[in-house]
This record gives structure tokens, C-alpha cells and sequence, in this order.
């Protein structure tokens, strides 16, 4: 029984399994869809459309007719006939994509000591959803190559809380350890090596930036105890040898990271502290990594204090239904008003693949003010239904953005309440992050000389949506500051500037951290913050 996958390079066929469903067969015939809640049928990573062909999608018997589709979760499908003709959407593939990533970090100037003088460098961002890698010469600091992938550790957990969990098995640390280096960091590096004409033995040296449970988690070591009071981390600081941790490169490289403040400030922080000189400002100034783990600090003119606001992944595209990485095809910018005549900005200009999380934030500041979404996240079904943009998916009401006549090689893009619901989760946690951490130093968003916004996600962002949404305190854009992906920007300077790694040891110890479930204040924000645009006053 033949079984073809078509995707937009060319098509494979593979033979049916009984018991194996279409995400297995997919995989074991090299084909790699994404499947972030690990084959559950919870995140919708994993769609696919049905050809011709007979099926069994979640429990249910159905038929394709000839020349008809149907879109289904390649988890939840098992092909039942003789034959079936599989169309893979480009969005649900797994890939490397070097697209706007060095447009995403700024380096600080500094001078040159790398510890390595000779040979090349590669620095990554570890992040909970995103891996961000880059290849440097070491001697001149040129940059040769930028690629990223979502971390596979997705397949198994979303959030650093549920890997903790999975870390309490050995096995399952060896797992997630193994997930983000043989399946993400080495094949970065290898497609790294491809596109800067580099062999992997050439790279000597490998800095590392990310929060404190990706940091354990690389290093193989337990992030248990960050998941227990008092959230103490194993170690802050981190270093061993490529052979040691099996990455692909020359076997004797050192592999250092950006240390870490504590269980749940990570050296993803440090490094943005670092880069944006926060503890040198002259008055009050906020710096916010937006990501996953989205990390707060705050400098009052004498000291810092910092918290973690666990966001979730819907800014990075994950846990959207039609969302994706910002890769070329993805939607990076909406705009409308009440005709919902849809405007979208694409990246690469090509056909829409999905919807980044700034366009997502585009889209419910837009509807807000048109009057398409309540303030509590609802659509206006009758405002969809006269616009022919309505449709359900899953049982949700949905809005349809973008729909293309070959439904063959992309499905319709739509957004969902789910989705939406998904994204006022991540700004509440944001937001009450911020007005907690301020609180707890006695002060308001209005004390704010400037607000400097970190985090890969955090360069596309549309500042005047974010207020609209109650995501960031609307100062006005010209109290903000964007750095971009400070860590990723604080490991390059670390293969190029050895000093760093003293200074970075310094300004560890320097923040009073604050636990937000700690704090009465945040649960009372976070629910005022869950709607649009809050209801907490600033
Ligand atoms: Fe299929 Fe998540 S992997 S829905």
C-alpha cells in the first residue's frame, strides 16, 4: 500500500503501517513535520491535507473523494485504503531559515580579545521555542552565517515548567538534552558550515546564551531544583568540551555560556543587561526580553531588580494554529478596518505560509478598534459572517485572513479564539510582570525614562499595537529602545571578547530577584491584564 507525501520540492512515497499514523510514517520516511505537543492533538502544528483516499482522522471513518481535500492533523490520521495522496503545507515542515536574523540583534561595540584567534566561533540562543545560531571568524569577527529552527525540544513539552518535569527521569534529561543538540544545534551547525564554506572542525570555540533551565538542560545537567522552593539553580555558570556534549564541531572546542542570575533569570538576561548598559542609566529604565520565558528588569537609579513572566510560546508563532517562526512566506504585519479588507505585509514577499506572533498582535489591536473582537477576545460572528471571513475550526469561531485557490500547497490561514485567548494570556503575564516588578520598588510605569525591549520578537513588534493590546505600558515610542536579540548579540561578543566573560560574573550577582507567585500583586494584575487592553490602572 503506497502512501505519497507531496511537498513543494517534490513528493516521496512510503508503505503503510497498521498502527503507524500519518506523523510516524511522515517521519520515518525522512519527511519532518513539526509536532510540538509531541503527537497529542493539542497544538495544531501538525496539519496536513488529505488527498484522495480513505481515512480514519480522530476516531471518525472518513472518505476523499477524487479531487477534493481535507485538512487534518497528520497525528490524529491513519490511512485506511489501498493508496493516499498526502499534500504536506510548508508551514508544518520543519526547516532551517536564515531569514531577518541578522537584522534581529545589534552588536555593542567593543574591542576585540577573542579568547581563540584562529579557527571560527559559533554563537546560539538557546530559547525555550527558538534556536538561533551563528558562525563567526574569530579573527576578524565577520559574521559568515546565521540559521534557526524552533527547538525540537517542543516535541516533547512548550514551557521550561513541563520539561523541569520530565527531567525528574534521567532519561528524560537525556532526552530534551539530545533533542536540542543532534536535532536542533547540529544540524544548525551543519547547514552554518554549508552556507559559510567552513568545515566543522574549523570551529574552536561555541558561546551559548538562554535561560537557566535550557543551560542545565544543554550541560546535562538536572533543572529539577529550579522547579522546587527556593528555585535554586545547580549552577549559574557553565563550560565543557565539545566532545563531552557530542556537538558536531572540533572535539576539543570549549563550550562556554553567558552565566545565569538564577533559577529563572537566565544568561539571556545577563546578556541584555550587559548590552544595554542598564545599570550604567542615569534614571529609571525597564528592560524587557519578550520570549517564551520572558524575563523583566528594572533599574531604579541604584539597584536592579528582576522576575520571570512565563509567557508561553504565541509570540514565537507556536501554539497558534496557523502560526510560524518569522521565515520567509510568514505574515509579519496585518492592518484593517471594518471592511476587513485584509492588508498583510509578507516576509520575502512570497505566498502566505502563516502568521508570525507580531502580526497576531497586528490583528486583535486592529479588531479591537474596528469592533471585530471584544475586549474579553470574542469575535463579532454577524461582522465576519457579512464579510464571507467566518469559519470554525475545531469548534472555535475563526477569521479567515488569507485563502489560496490551490488548496494543495497551503490551506487557509486563519485566526481562532483560541488563539487569541493564547495571546492575552502572554501579555497579562507580561504586562503584570512589569507592573509587579515596579510595585515592588515603590514605583509606576510613569517613573520610566526609557523602556528597552529585548528578544528576537521584540524587533518586529508594532509598538503602537502592543499598547493598544495592553502588552507594554503605552510612554509613547520615544521612551523605547529596541535591542533585539541581546542574547544571541551577548554570546557573539563572548567568542569575541574574553573580558566579558569577568564582566559578565560581576553583573550576576548584581540583581534582587523577585518571584511573581510570590506576590499577591501579580495574580491581581495578571487578571486584570487578561483583557483588552487592561483594566489595571497604569
Ligand atoms: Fe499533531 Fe500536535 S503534533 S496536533
Amino acid at each position: 500500500m503506497a502512501i505519497t507525501f507531496h511537498y513543494e520540492a517534490g513528493s516521496l512515497q512510503t508503505d503503510n503501517r497498521s498502527g503507524c499514523n500519518l506523523l510516524q510514517l511522515a517521519q520515518e520516511a525522512g519527511v519532518h513535520i513539526e509536532a510540538r505537543c509531541g503527537g497529542q492533538g493539542t497544538c495544531g502544528s501538525c496539519m496536513v491535507v488529505l488527498g484522495t483516499g480513505r481515512y480514519r482522522v480522530c476516531g471518525e471513518i472518513i472518505e476523499v473523494p477524487p479531487r477534493q481535500r481535507r485538512e487534518a492533523l497528520a497525528c490524529q490520521s491513519f490511512v485506511l485504503g489501498a493508496e493516499a495522496e498526502i499534500h504536506l503545507l510548508q508551514r508544518s515542515l520543519i526547516s532551517t531559515e536564515s531569514a531577518r536574523i541578522s537584522e534581529s540583534f545589534q552588536l555593542p561595540l567593543f574591542d576585540r580579545q577573542p579568547r581563540f584567534t584562529t579557527g571560527c566561533g559559533v554563537a546560539v540562543d538557546i530559547g525555550t521555542t527558538t534556536v538561533v545560531a551563528v558562525l563567526v571568524r574569530l579573527d576578524s569577527g565577520e559574521i559568515l552565517s546565521c540559521q534557526s529552527m524552533y527547538n525540537q525540544q517542543i516535541l516533547k513539552a512548550d514551557d521550561v515548567i513541563s520539561r523541569i518535569s520530565l527531567c525528574s527521569e534521567p532519561a528524560g534529561l537525556k532526552t530534551l538534552q539530545r533533542l536540542v543538540i543532534d536535532h536542533t544545534l547540529n544540524p544548525l551547525i551543519s547547514q552554518l558550515c554549508a552556507d559559510g564554506a567552513v568545515e566543522p572542525h574549523e570551529i574552536v570555540h561555541l558561546c551559548v546564551a538562554g535561560n537557566t533551565v535550557m543551560l542545565h538542560i544543554f550541560y546535562a545537567l538536572s533543572p529539577v531544583s529550579i522547579g522546587v522552593l527556593p528555585f535554586t539553580p545547580l549552577q549559574r555558570c557553565f563550560e565543557s568540551t565539545a566532545e563531552k556534549l557530542g556537538i558536531a564541531i572540533n572535539p576539543s572546542a570549549l563550550i562556554e555560556a553567558v552565566p545565569a542570575v538564577s533559577g529563572y533569570i537566565g544568561g539571556d538576561i545577563t546578556a541584555d543587561m550587559q548590552l544595554s548598559g542598564l545599570a550604567n542609566r542615569r534614571g529609571c529604565a525597564l528592560l524587557v526580553d519578550i520570549g517564551t520565558n520572558g524575563e523583566i528588569a528594572f533599574w531604579d537609579g541604584s539597584r536592579i531588580t528582576a522576575c520571570a513572566a512565563a509567557a508561553g510560546p504565541a509570540f514565537e508563532g507556536a501554539g497558534i494554529m496557523c502560526g510560524t517562526r518569522a521565515v520567509s512566506g510568514a505574515i509579519d504585519a496585518i492592518d484593517f478596518d471594518r471592511s476587513l479588507d485584509f492588508k498583510l505585509s509578507v516576509i520575502g514577499e512570497s505566498e502566505p505560509i502563516g502568521l508570525c506572533g507580531s502580526a497576531v498582535i497586528d490583528f486583535i489591536a486592529a479588531g479591537f478598534r474596528c469592533g471585530l473582537i471584544s475586549m474579553t477576545g470574542r469575535f463579532d460572528i454577524g461582522m465576519l459572517r457579512t464579510s464571507g471571513r467566518y469559519t470554525s475550526v475545531n469548534g472555535a469561531h475563526a477569521c479567515v485572513i488569507h485563502r489560496t485557490h490551490d488548496s494543495a500547497k497551503t490551506a487557509a490561514i486563519v485566526v481562532t479564539e483560541r488563539d487569541i485567548a493564547e495571546i492575552l494570556k502572554a501579555k497579562a503575564a507580561i504586562y503584570s510582570g512589569i507592573k509587579t516588578l515596579l510595585a515592588e520598588s515603590s514605583r509606576t510605569v510613569h517613573d520610566l525614562e526609557v523602556v528597552i525591549l529585548a528578544g528576537g520578537f521584540a524587533s518586529y513588534i508594532n509598538l503602537d499595537n502592543a499598547f493598544e493590546l495592553g502588552l507594554l505600558p503605552a510612554l509613547g515610542t520615544d521612551r523605547y529602545e529596541v535591542i533585539g536579540n541581546g542574547s544571541l548579540a551577548g554570546a557573539i561578543a563572548l567568542l569575541l571578547n574574553r573580558q566579558l566573560a569577568d564582566d559578565y560574573r560581576l553583573l550576576i550577582d548584581r540583581p534582587y530577584v523577585i518571584h511573581l507567585n510570590r506576590t499577591a500583586k501579580f495574580t491581581e494584575y495578571y487578571q486584570e491584564a487578561v483583557v483588552i487592553p487592561n483594566l489595571c490602572p497604569e
